[in-house]
C-alpha cells in the first residue's frame, strides 16, 4: 500500500528571466491567464488531488506571492458593504487555512533539483510528496495531477507527467528512457536532461508534474551538478532506476501549455479566454476578424 500524498513542493524562486522586464517587479507566477494568477492554477489542481499542505521554495522579491495567499479583511469588508457576493466568493477561494501553507527560501537558483531539496525539513522523510512546476499548466477534464495521483497508488515508485513533444524541440526537456510501454503508464529505464540534439532516447518528455518517493530527497543530499552546471532534479529521480520503487512516465491526458514562454503564455491566454462563458463569443469574433484581415491580405 502506499501512503497517501497529501504535500506538494512549488519551485518558485527561478528569476524569469524570459519575461523580462515584467518580472522585474512581478513574480512569473503572479502573471494571469485571463483573470486568475498562474499560480491559482496550479494550487487548484494540487487541492482536487488531496494536497493538504503548500509549501512554497522561494527567493528573493517574490513577496507579491506570499501576499496573493493571505486573507484581504479591508477588501472583503468592502464588497461585503457594496453586496458583491460573487466577487467576495471568488477571493475567498484563494483564501488558505492557517498553517497550510509554508515558504521556505532558496538563497541561490542552483536548479530544480536544489529547489525541491531546500524543503526537505518540512517532509516526514517516509512521506510521499508532489512537485508541481507552476509554468506548466495543463487545462483537463480531470486535473493531472489527480490523474497522476490515482496512477501512483496503484504502482508506487517515482513518477513523472510525460508527454510526446515534436523532434525538434525534445533538447529542451528531460527525456524518458522506456523499459516498458503500457499505455498510459511507462516504466523507465534511463533519463537524460536536455539531451544533445538527435541524442534523446524517444520524444517522450518529462513535464511539471511529479510524485517523488522520499528516496529521491536523499539522493538529492548527493549535491549532483548536472546539465548547464544546475542540480537537476532528472538526476535525483534518475537515481531511484533499477531499486524495487523504481520510476514511471504516465501519460496524462490533458493539454498542456508552457507558460515559462511567451508564445506558450499567449496560447493559454486564448484557450482559457475561449473556455470561459463570459468572453468566448468576444473573443471568437475578434479571432475570425483577424483571420479574414490575414486571408485577403495573402
Ligand atoms: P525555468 O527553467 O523556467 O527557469 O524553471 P526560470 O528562472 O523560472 O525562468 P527563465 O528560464 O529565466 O525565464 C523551471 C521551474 O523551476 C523553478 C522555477 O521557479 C520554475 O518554476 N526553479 C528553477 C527554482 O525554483 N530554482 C532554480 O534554481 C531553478
Amino acid at each position: 500500500m502506499t501512503r497517501k500524498v497529501t504535500k506538494a513542493i512549488f519551485p518558485v524562486a527561478g528569476l524569469g528571466t524570459r519575461f523580462l522586464p515584467a518580472t522585474k517587479s512581478i513574480p512569473k507566477e503572479i502573471m494571469t491567464l485571463v483573470d486568475r494568477p498562474l499560480i491559482q492554477y496550479a494550487i487548484d489542481e494540487a487541492r482536487a488531488a488531496g494536497i493538504r499542505e503548500f509549501i512554497f521554495v522561494t527567493s528573493r522579491g517574490k513577496g507579491a506571492l506570499e501576499d496573493y495567499f493571505d486573507h484581504s479583511p479591508i477588501l472583503e469588508q468592502e464588497l461585503r458593504r457594496k453586496g458583491k457576493d460573487k466577487l467576495l466568493e471568488v477571493l475567498k477561494s484563494t483564501n488558505m487555512d492557517s498553517g497550510a501553507i509554508a515558504y521556505i527560501r532558496q538563497h541561490k537558483a542552483l536548479g530544480l533539483g536544489h529547489a525541491v531539496w531546500c524543503a526537505r525539513r518540512l517532509l516526514d522523510p517516509k512521506e510521499p510528496f508532489a512537485v508541481i512546476l507552476p509554468d506548466d499548466v495543463i487545462a483537463a477534464e480531470k486535473p493531472c495531477l489527480q490523474q497522476m495521483v490515482e496512477a501512483y497508488e496503484e504502482h508506487g515508485g517515482s513518477m513523472v507527467a510525460a508527454m510526446e513533444v515534436p523532434a525538434e524541440k525534445v533538447s529542451s526537456y528531460g527525456v524518458l528512457d522506456i523499459k516498458e510501454d503500457m499505455g498510459d503508464m511507462v516504466s523507465v529505464k534511463g533519463m537524460v536532461e536536455k539531451p544533445a540534439p538527435g541524442t534523446e532516447p524517444s520524444n517522450l518528455a518529462v513535464i511539471g508534474r511529479y510524485i517523488l518517493d522520499p528516496a529521491v530527497m536523499n539522493n538529492l543530499n548527493q549535491m549532483k551538478s548536472g546539465a548547464g552546471g544546475e542540480i537537476q532534479l532528472t538526476d535525483a529521480i534518475a537515481d531511484e532506476i533499477g531499486t524495487e520503487r523504481g520510476v514511471y512516465g504516465y501519460r496524462f491526458s490533458g493539454q498542456r501549455f508552457d507558460c515559462g514562454s511567451k508564445a506558450g503564455f499567449l496560447q493559454a491566454t486564448i484557450a482559457f479566454g475561449l473556455s470561459r462563458d463570459d468572453l468566448r463569443d468576444e473573443l471568437q469574433e475578434y479571432l475570425d476578424e483577424l483571420s479574414a484581415v490575414r486571408a485577403a491580405a495573402q
